[in-house]
């Protein structure tokens, strides 16, 4: 395979990633096209929110961008990387620069707070170094200071089995942060927790872009969630993109548009 070109050089160390999407189309093995020629420009430091029914194809949209999808055609770019016709290691590099969050949490129960979030650390140490799981004081200083940014601190020796949720999620945006992200994905990261918690973990969400200016592009299926937290807002119906826009200023009647029906007490957190 040729080498891969892009459009525009790698972002340089430090900054966050921006993204580019030109006619990607994502199908699976079994022929369903979860993407339907998306092309889209997100900017270094942007703050999005995506919503859209289920099925219409978010979760596949991070999943693309994070090169755990391949492309099936057309072209993306994360920090001016090519993703697509990208081989492993070059992926791999690429990966470990992006922090994912999950509604799920995903975090290893049986051992400690500080050990699920040192964990983030592991995309940047050497292979044998992560054999040992000898971390240096530089990873634990992040990991530390990553805890305090969420404010769970004093949770640190605590097992993770012992959480309540969204300490959990915050613990896993802990995780994310300590990998030194260029960019943050969050698919449905407040699904399963109660609105108070919800508004602290889209909170962190913001100020990990606003304070880090780290980029961040979260699934959301709460509307309200979406317009308060995300300074854009892209739709999603069927694969495609049906809406991009500021957020702030979508109405019901742009969610109506996007999800092809009228908007009821689920679609929202505060009824
Ligand atoms: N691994 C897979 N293999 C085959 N089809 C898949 C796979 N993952 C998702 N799909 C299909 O792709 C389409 C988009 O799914 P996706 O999970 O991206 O939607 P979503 O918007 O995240 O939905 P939800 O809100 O339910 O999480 C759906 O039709 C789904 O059934
Ligand atoms: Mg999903």
């Amino acid at each position: 395979m040729a080498p891969a070109t892009t459009a525009v050089p790698p972002a340089p160390p430090g900054t966050p990633f921006a993204i580019r999407m030109r006619e990607v189309t994502v199908r699976y093995p079994n022929g369903v096209v979860a993407l339907d020629r998306i092309s889209l420009d997100i900017e270094a430091g942007e703050m999005v929110s995506v919503v859209g029914l289920s099925g219409s194809g978010k979760s596949s949209l991070i999943r693309t961008i994070n090169a755990l999808v391949p492309v099936t055609s057309g072209e993306l770019e994360v920090g001016g990387h090519r993703i697509d016709g990208a081989r492993g290691r070059e992926l791999r590099a690429v990966r470990g620069q992006i922090g994912m969050i999950f509604q799920g949490f995903n975090l290893a129960k049986r051992t400690t707070v500080l050990n699920n979030v040192l964990v983030g650390r592991l995309s940047h140490a050497p292979w044998w170094r992560t054999m040992l799981g000898a971390y240096t004081a530089a990873d634990r200083r992040l990991a530390f200071e990553a805890l305090d940014r969420v404010e769970i601190l004093p949770k640190a020796y605590q097992r993770a089995a012992d959480l309540s949720g969204g300490q959990a999620q915050r613990v896993a945006i802990a995780r994310a942060l300590t990998q030194e992200p260029r960019l943050v994905l969050a698919d449905e990261p407040v699904a399963s927790l109660d609105p108070p918690t919800a508004h602290a973990v889209m909170g962190d969400l913001r100020r990990i872009n606003q304070d880090l200016g780290i980029t961040v592009l979260t699934n959301l299926h709460l509307l309200d969630l979406a317009r308060r937290y995300g300074t854009r807002l892209i739709g999603l119906r069927a694969g495609r993109i049906v809406y991009d826009g500021d957020a702030a200023s979508a109405d019901d009647a742009v969610f109506e548009e996007i999800y092809g029906r009228s908007i009821g007490a689920q679609d929202v957190l505060e009824k």
